[in-house]
């Protein structure tokens, strides 16, 4: 990537780390804080060049602020990368060093697992002192139940009824959260398709739940309700939007646009789109869950809400002639404003208060 395209001011903190005799090299992105300390996995693979890493991370704190204040959770945006190390490379050291990087920022990061890492890996950096958002518990099922919900919004409020019997959804990867997906849709009268680069996989899927399976490679092209992406990024591409066969699109997989002009083109064609980090938030609503030690019961309402606040988005694009996508970002923009002057209006009613009290003992 050319370093005029970075925007070095993306996020409130950047911070890059290096040690070259751990052969770590990394950057923390603290995308916002102002709902809380910034959430968001550490993201460890092999990036082309060091701006292309420091961009990817600034450009997912980004994303994980809207995921977390779009599902009202107490946490700010945040992402790290970790260039992998080599074959030689000591990863236990590497990791617990990161774990140090994370410490000196005061809480303002709070670390979770992503792509490349794992709760062993966390657990490393927690014993370095860091603070860390990991657990033994799969947030997969979570997830799923978060998806579905959308699903089941996005069908009732495009097709103006109720339920879901009957409609046609594509899910593209039969793995943790599309196979939950495919169970929890089928068991509301959902046509399930399945497609999976690995076939067995899909059709194992499928049979569990009465449904079919199509190759992976005509997941775009197949004529369906619903296409929930549950595999890979960037499924949507400006040049794919004119093949696809869906009415819907709603899915797990983070950054299902390849870009945002998509959310135009979709909206174009006549295809409701329910942003990713609306539909996907049931993982980080698990976490929450988790640290602030709710139970069960509350966790399943909480998760569910994303059907209500699909609807909502929805609603308003449809009355606003805005995209979903359009509408969620300036519903978090506002989100963030308001807390900021809360915050902000807090702040000067304290100090008027110390200043009546100062004037008070000084009369
Ligand atoms: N697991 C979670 O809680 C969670 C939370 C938020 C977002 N997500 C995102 O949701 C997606 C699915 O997560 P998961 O945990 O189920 O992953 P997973 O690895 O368990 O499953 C992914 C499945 O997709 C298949 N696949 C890969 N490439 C494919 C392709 N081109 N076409 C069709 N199938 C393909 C794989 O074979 C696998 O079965 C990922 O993009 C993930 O980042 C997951």
């Amino acid at each position: 990537m050319a370093e005029a395209t970075i925007d070095y001011w993306a996020s409130e903190q950047l911070v890059l780390c290096h040690d070259d005799q751990l052969g770590l090299r990394a950057a923390i992105a603290v995308n916002d804080t102002t709902l809380g300390p910034g959430l968001g996995g550490v993201r460890c693979v092999r990036y082309p060049s060091d701006s292309a890493a420091i961009t990817e991370a600034q450009r997912l704190a980004a994303a994980m602020t809207l995921k977390n204040a779009f599902a009202g959770l107490p946490y700010g945006g945040a992402k790290s990368v970790i260039e992998a190390p080599g074959p030689n490379v000591d990863r236990s050291a590497l990791m617990r060093r990161f774990g140090q990087f994370v410490m000196r920022t005061g809480g303002a990061y709070i670390p979770g697992v992503d792509m490349g890492t794992s709760i062993h890996d966390l657990q490393l950096m927690a014993d370095a002192g860091a603070e860390v958002s990991c657990n033994e518990e799969d947030p997969s099922p979570w997830t799923a139940v978060g998806v579905a919900a959308a699903v089941r919004a996005a069908i009732e409020q495009t097709d103006r009824r109720e339920g879901i019997e009957g409609a046609r959804v594509l899910i593209q990867g039969a793995g943790h959260v599309g196979a939950a997906l495919a169970h929890d849709l089928a068991a509301d009268g959902a046509r399930i398709v399945v497609a999976d680069i690995d076939p067995e996989r899909a059709a194992r899927v499928a049979a569990e739940v009465g449904g079919r399976t199509v190759a992976a490679d005509e997941v775009l092209t197949t004529p369906c309700d619903v296409l929930s992406p549950c595999s890979v990024a960037k499924v949507i591409t400006p040049e794919r939007v004119p093949t696809l066969a869906c009415r819907m699109l709603v899915g797990a997989a983070n950054d299902t646009l390849s870009d945002g002009s998509c959310a135009e083109l979709l909206a174009a064609r006549g295809i409701t789109y329910v942003p990713d980090f609306i539909s996907n938030a049931g993982g980080v609503i698990h976490i929450h869950s988790l640290r602030a030690r709710h139970d069960e019961e509350r966790l399943r309402a909480d998760v569910l809400r994303i059907g209500a606040r699909t609807r909502e988005v929805l609603e308003t694009a449809g009355a606003t002639g805005q995209t979903p996508l359009a509408v969620a970002v300036a519903r978090v923009r506002r989100i963030l404003a308001d807390a900021r002057d809360a915050s902000a209006g807090a702040r000067s009613s304290g100090a008027a208060r110390r200043d009546s009290e100062r004037s008070l003992t000084a009369a």
